[in-house]
């Protein structure tokens, strides 16, 4: 397997020779890539490869593992000081007047944590992202408050990771893990990451990976035991630390982390829906965020003010960088959560029939910390439209990390008075608009295999029969159980999908509302006393935001918003029949 365009040279260090790859303009600020276990640098060569375009990319097999040299004997010859050696050699060799963006994954970051936490190598580490790899210094006092202060979540969190650290008991067993290594688990590897951790296929793992993971046991033998035992008091970073988490890592528990701040004082958090080989499946996030981290700490050494690189608000750590794409956001639900988006420092695609509305919303939206916001005026029912905009977005802006179909249009009136024409308005907004961005956007999601999120606006109306909303009720029905299929459907590419069930939202959707069967001047007085109740009820759709930017996080499927929608949720569960009586009632509107 190759690293396309790198350069490789030997750096000799401690009688080791370690293989070293450099990729992109060596003027410019390098960013130092170390591997994890069991795998050699080319776990990076997504990563690297996007890097290489802004950034001077090194990367080095660490010692016994891909091309760099073993030590002999292998007892004792991968402590934690002999890897900063390797590290210091490297970095002198490639960067020797400047210092270096650290970068590390599993036991890279873990050795990296080392490197940015010993004096020696003050001076020499620009940054630090860290990902899926604590210090085991930091670990070891995790372990020892929660032994010394018990409380039940101490104890909890501490069997928790227990139980997640099962390889590292196996590996300190002697022999075994080398001969399993280099017999069937070797062979199987491959497939056990696939199956897994859901990695696309192709030329990784390397064919030195069972070589590879039979020495990396020597990186736990030599260090994890007696550091978790006497782990060090002075261990605080003196770089700023950008620490990546996947949530979904089986190997690591989020609550590592909670006491980081502790430790390093300049810390930017961010998370993401993915298992613990991230360098492999999200090679386009991690890059982006390793970007913007290195090029605000560029800054803040020269002095030039650049973007605020902490997270701001309470989702800032999970959508900072990411591409959001709202429709209906010129007004309402669709304009809030466009707005809460742009809080976290996502990139808002703000999308609306109403082009003078979304491009009010994209500009508000940059004064309120999205990076980057655009307008775009885009009728969600017109399929062609839809298409173009697709096209537009992928080559302009990239790939849609966020989907909020949320455009959508009222429709009162009983079925006997509701006319084809307003059938098809309705369903040709509600549910075909949402079927075009779904499909359109959806597919440029799962093409990229790296995971995303669709949300629908649908409505309580979806689960509530009610003789006066036959038309939007049933469009709203559809949004949900489409949802709930393309959920199922997109599952295993690491997308989620959720339907927001939002009540009686205080939103101008109750002016613009048409009430069919009746002429102008009576929907006119429909429409306000609707707007009148609305107002009184008052509930605010950036409360709906909230929601729907919490869905996202936790993943939820349906997402009942608003007490009434809540209830009615609960009672369409349990108490079918009850809804259904409620549905004759005449409506108050
Ligand atoms: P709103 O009327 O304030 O905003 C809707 C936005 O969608 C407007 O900016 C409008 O120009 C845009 N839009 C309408 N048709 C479009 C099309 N064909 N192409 C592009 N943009 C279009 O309404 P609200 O309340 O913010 O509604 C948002 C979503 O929430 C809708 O899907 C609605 O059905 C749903 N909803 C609203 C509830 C409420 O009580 N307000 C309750 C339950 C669901």
């Amino acid at each position: 397997m190759s690293l396309k365009g790198a350069r490789e040279r030997w750096v000799r260090t401690g009688g080791i020779e370690l293989c070293v790859a450099e990729m992109g303009d060596a003027t410019q600020p390098t960013v130092l890539l170390v591997h994890g276990y069991p795998d050699s640098k080319e776990v990076w060569s997504e990563v690297a490869e996007r890097l290489a375009d802004r950034f001077h990319v090194v990367l080095y097999d660490v010692r016994g593992h891909g091309r760099s040299t073993a030590p002999a004997p292998l007892r004792g010859g991968f402590t934690l000081e002999k890897l900063t050696d390797d590290f210091l050699a490297v970095a002198d060799a490639v960067s020797p007047d400047r210092p270096v963006h650290l970068v590390g994954h599993d036991w890279g970051s873990v050795q990296s944590w080392e490197f940015v936490t010993v004096k020696r190598t003050e001076g020499r580490i620009a940054s630090f992202t860290s990902m899926s790899g604590p210090s085991l210094d930091h670990f070891g006092h995790w372990i020892k408050k929660r032994m010394s202060r018990p409380t039940p979540r101490r104890v909890g969190q501490l069997l928790g990771q227990g139980a997640k650290s099962w390889y590292v008991y196996m590996l300190h067993t002697p022999l075994l893990p080398e001969l399993a290594w280099r017999g069937p688990l070797g062979r199987q590897w491959p497939g056990i990451l696939r199956r897994m951790e859901r990695l696309p296929g192709g030329d990784y793992p390397t064919p030195s990976q069972p070589q590879d993971a039979a020495h990396g046991t020597w990186l736990y033998r030599d260090n994890v035991r007696a550091r978790l035992r006497r782990p060090r008091s002075d261990a605080y970073a003196h770089a700023p630390v950008q620490l990546i988490t996947p949530t979904g890592d089986i190997f690591l528990s989020e609550r590592l982390y909670d006491e980081l701040d502790e430790w390093a004082p300049q810390l930017t958090r961010r998370s993401l829906p993915a298992k613990h080989w991230v360098p492999r499946t999200r090679p386009d996030q991690l890059s982006s965020w390793i970007s913007e981290f290195v090029l605000a700490n560029e800054n803040n050494a020269a002095g030039v003010a650049g973007r605020e690189t902490v997270a701001r608000g309470p989702y800032a750590e999970r959508f900072g960088g990411q591409l959001v794409l709202v429709t209906g956001a010129a007004s309402g639900i669709g304009r809030a959560t466009a707005f809460a988006f742009a809080e976290a420092g996502a990139r808002i695609v703000a999308v609306d029939r109403d082009a003078e509305g979304a491009a009010r919303t994209a500009e508000m939206s940059r004064l309120i910390g999205a990076p980057e916001a655009w307008g775009e005026a885009v009728d969600v029912s017109d399929e062609q439209a839809m298409e173009k905009l697709a096209g537009k977005v992928a080559t302009e802006y990239g790939v849609v990390d966020v989907l909020v179909n949320n455009a959508g249009i009222g429709l009162a009136g009983s079925f006997l008075q509701t006319s084809t024409e307003d059938w098809r308005q309705v369903l040709d907004v509600n549910l075909w608009g949402v079927i075009h961005g779904c499909r359109l956007f959806g597919r440029q999601m799962a093409a990229r295999g790296q995971g995303g999120h669709i949300v629908n606006t649908a409505s309580a109306a979806a689960y509530q029969p009610s003789k006066s909303l036959p038309a939007y009720s049933t469009s709203k029905a559809a949004v949900l159980m489409l949802s709930q299929c393309l959920r199922a459907e997109l599952a295993a590419q690491g997308i989620g999908v959720s339907a927001i069930c939002p009540g009686f939202v205080n939103t101008n959707i109750t002016s613009t509302a048409r009430f069919a069967g009746v002429d102008a001047k009576e929907e006119e007085r429909r429409q306000r006393k609707s707007a009148r109740m609305y107002g009184l009820r008052n509930y605010p759709p950036e409360k709906v935001a909230d929601a729907i930017l919490r869905a996202v996080v936790k993943n939820q499927a349906v997402v009942p918003v608003t007490p009434e929608a809540r209830g009615a949720h609960f009672i369409s569960r349990f108490m079918p029949r009850t809804l259904r009586a409620i549905a004759r009632l005449e409506p108050p509107l």
